[in-house]
């Protein structure tokens, strides 16, 4: 049981300055990093330190007003004030801004109190209370830290009490300083079938943007994640690095500001582009929430903080299994019918995988399926193709030994559909303009209650009709686009915020009836992928390209900020250049799946696909809640290598990839992380094709953890495109 331990800081005493400046330093701690605010003698509040978790509880005192240099002068109200309202002394981005009711852009937050809320041995709240002392505005700034895991999330709620609705129009969920010699950012950007390629650049005086206005489908071309290098670029196992990311499905922003001392200022929220919302008396505006943690070695360790979090505390059945499958999408595309589909359920069953999953092309009747221009909208089965219906298919999978998911877009809506025909007001497009289409199709105007219930209807309707479905591939094609909304009429400046929020109210609602069905979160490939939905979501589609050259990249990428187990991974047909074997040794990484017609495949090939999905499900508590770590870069080398450790440390898999090697390339060892230094390890090759033994040196052998990480395994190769799995051991 939850044991909660209230205690209150500081009673509300108001904002007098004599109160304020007897407030002591509000510490904000993980096990490993502090984060430390203090009120001014002004009665504000300012950021004194984030870093490194210090030592003695004494040395917080000492924050109890810190103006970093070359801003403070003889002002002090100009330092780095955590949550700085428009057109106050400060003359940088500011976190907030609100058009008071008299056309007044000010404001200034002061403190009022605090409180820390201990969850339990692990996590803890501290809440704090801020308000205008000329207007009725309420501020409470939210921070919950994980000990353990050293990470912080944080989030911003605002209010007003006046009588009339005013307008908010910066509403930043965090914003953090820093006071570094130089700053680096490592950005992720990408388009369809090119997802989270990384980039670094230091950052000079002036603001860097990273920002989506995209609506749905948002993180189609840079993603809701950042690393921040201080002092140099990010790496992998040394160097002071913060990763942050936004949990909101919806356009996000982050700016970072270099200032006229040459201090660092990130701010993180909705991107308040074309979002000016009005906010009723009392009506409270909950920010996205921002989560962040601190490393003094590298990106690795910060990733497998971020990892063990959500497996811990966000991601959807965070610490549950996860199903192996084989989807139809890239077998046969729309052109199926319930022969080929029962076929493949019995494919499935026979490599070995726990689910058949259909994807599109399964519904819709008047305007039927056949391609991408039509039905969507309209969620009947399409009985020409499937004349049985959907509970048909389910019972056949059970039959033939395999669970049974299916793919469904209800956000969006063809033109040519039944449900346009009879609703054309429930899309977002424009009354007067010539209308665009994204993929041939809108999205639904989720702003609208009735079509939330809709939405949910679609969802419910399935399960009600076929209670044994065992999972959703939940799709999301076309941004937001015609931005216009029939419902909100002449609130269109809310239509952004306001869509992505009756997005969570329908993803409540269907968590809520149906707790324990596994969904995946797929945006046209990997454009939904950030932690408010993964609430909802126990996995993420990271890409619609397979090829697993990319691959290799865009796992890389992701792995950054998710755990393997929210990242599915399939093999499929793509680079058919490539080894089945080195396929499926990519996808073997991440959440394995397939989505390929086992057919194109030889005898010997069929039989290394079963034996590495049995492979696969042997080892899967190592590769789903195990340690990862990435050894070598693909982005530095022409190889690379990641790998699992367990928990315990009694068993690791280890992947080496060659890429293109270069002719009579030195071939480095391998050097592996996270094993018990002082216990024996046997080494074994796995995942091999049939007929063929390992040529690893070190195979079947037996090291100490220490000599594996420090000499390493030879596990690389001269040759083009190969791969190996290593089986490691304790004994
Ligand atoms: C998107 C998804 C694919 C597939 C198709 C179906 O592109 O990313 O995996 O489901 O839609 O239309």
């Amino acid at each position: 049981m939850r044991k909660r331990i209230l205690f209150v800081l500081t009673m509300v005493l108001g904002w007098m300055n004599t109160i304020a400046a007897e407030q002591p330093p509000i510490r904000i701690s993980t096990n490993e990093t502090d984060l430390i605010l203090s009120v001014a003698p002004n009665g504000r509040l300012y950021q004194g330190y984030l870093g490194k978790r210090l030592s003695n509880e004494s040395d917080v005192a000492n924050f109890s007003y810190y103006a970093p240099a070359g801003l403070g002068g003889s002002n002090t109200s100009r330092g780095w004030e955590t949550y700085p309202g428009s057109g106050a002394e400060d003359y940088f981005e500011p976190a907030f801004a609100i058009t008071h009711n008299d056309g007044n852009m000010t404001t200034v937050l002061t403190y009022v109190s605090s409180e820390i809320e201990k969850i339990d041995n692990n996590v803890t709240q501290t809440i704090i209370y801020l308000k205008d002392k000329v207007y009725p505005i309420d501020v409470t700034l939210h921070y919950i830290s994980y000990g353990k895991e050293n990470v912080i999330k944080s989030w911003s709620e605002i209010k007003h009490s006046g009588k009339k609705p005013v307008t908010i129009w910066r509403y930043a969920s965090n914003m953090l300083y820093f006071e570094n010699a130089r700053y680096f950012l490592t950005e992720f950007s990408g388009d369809w079938a090119k997802e989270v390629n990384m980039s670094s650049q230091e950052l000079q005086f002036g603001k860097k943007i990273i920002d989506t206005k995209l609506g749905a489908r948002a993180a189609m071309h840079t993603y809701p994640f950042f690393e921040l290098g201080l002092d140099g670029i990010p790496r992998e196992n040394e160097g002071e690095v913060l990763l942050g990311t936004l949990g909101w499905t919806g356009n996000f922003q982050f700016t970072f500001e270099v200032d006229n001392a040459g201090n660092l200022r990130v701010i993180s929220g909705i991107n308040p582009y074309a979002s000016m919302y009005e906010l009723k008396p009392n009506e409270i505006f909950k920010t996205p929430e921002f989560i962040f943690t601190l490393s003094s070695c590298g990106t690795g360790k910060a990733s497998r903080d971020i990892h063990d979090w959500a497996r811990q505390y966000q991601l959807k059945d965070g610490k549950g299994d996860r199903l192996t499958l084989l989807n139809n999408w890239e077998a046969t595309y729309f052109n199926f019918d319930e022969k080929k589909l029962e076929g493949l359920m019995k494919e499935a069953e026979s490599l070995g995988v726990d689910m058949f999953l259909l994807d599109d092309g399964w519904f819709a009747n008047k305007y039927p399926r056949e391609n991408d221009r039509a039905g969507l909208g309209d969620w009947e089965v399409n009985r020409s193709k499937l004349p049985n219906g959907i509970p048909h298919l389910v019972k056949s999978a059970a039959e033939a030994g395999v669970k049974f998911g299916i793919w469904i877009e209800p956000e969006m809506v063809n033109p040519k559909s039944e449900l346009l025909e009879k609703h054309p007001e429930w899309a977002i497009r424009l009354p007067n303009r010539e209308t665009y289409y994204f993929r041939n199709q809108l999205v639904l105007d989720l702003s609208n209650p009735v079509v939330q219930d809709y939405v949910f209807g679609v969802v419910d309707k399935i399960m009600i009709e076929n209670p044994n479905i065992a999972y959703f591939k939940w799709d999301c094609n076309s941004p937001i686009t015609n931005v216009y909304s029939p419902y909100l009429k002449d609130k269109q400046n809310q239509l952004y915020i306001d869509h992505v929020r009756g997005v969570y109210n329908v993803f409540e609602r269907v968590k809520e009836k149906y707790p324990n069905v596994p969904m995946m979160l797929c945006s046209g490939g990997g454009a939904r992928c950030d932690y408010e939905a993964l609430k909802y979501f126990t996995e993420f589609w990271c890409s619609d390209n397979t090829d697993p050259i990319e691959r290799l990249y865009i796992q890389w990428g992701y792995s950054h900020f998710f755990p393997v187990k929210s990242m599915a991974a399939h093999v499929t047909s793509w680079n058919k250049d490539t080894s089945i074997k080195f396929r499926t040794d990519v996808a073997m990484m991440c959440k394995l799946g397939f989505d390929i017609n086992l057919k194109e495949m030889d005898e010997k090939e069929l039989s290394y696909c079963q034996n590495a999905v049995a492979n696969y499900n042997r080892m899967k508590p190592v590769i789903l809640d195990g340690d990862f770590y990435r050894l070598v870069s693909p982005y530095e080398a022409n190889h690379t290598a990641v790998m699992h450790v367990s928990k315990t440390k009694e068993k690791a898999v280890l992947y080496a990839y060659d890429i293109h090697p270069r002719y009579g390339e030195k071939l480095l060892p391998v050097k592996l992380q996270g094993l018990e230094p002082s216990k024996n390890y046997k080494v074994e090759e796995i995942n091999l094709m049939p007929g063929t033994t390992s040529r690893l040196g070190e195979n079947d052998k037996i090291y100490s953890g220490d000599y594996l990480m420090k000499v390493g395994l030879k596990a690389f190769t001269n040759g083009q495109i190969n791969s190996r799995i290593i089986e490691i051991t304790q004994q």
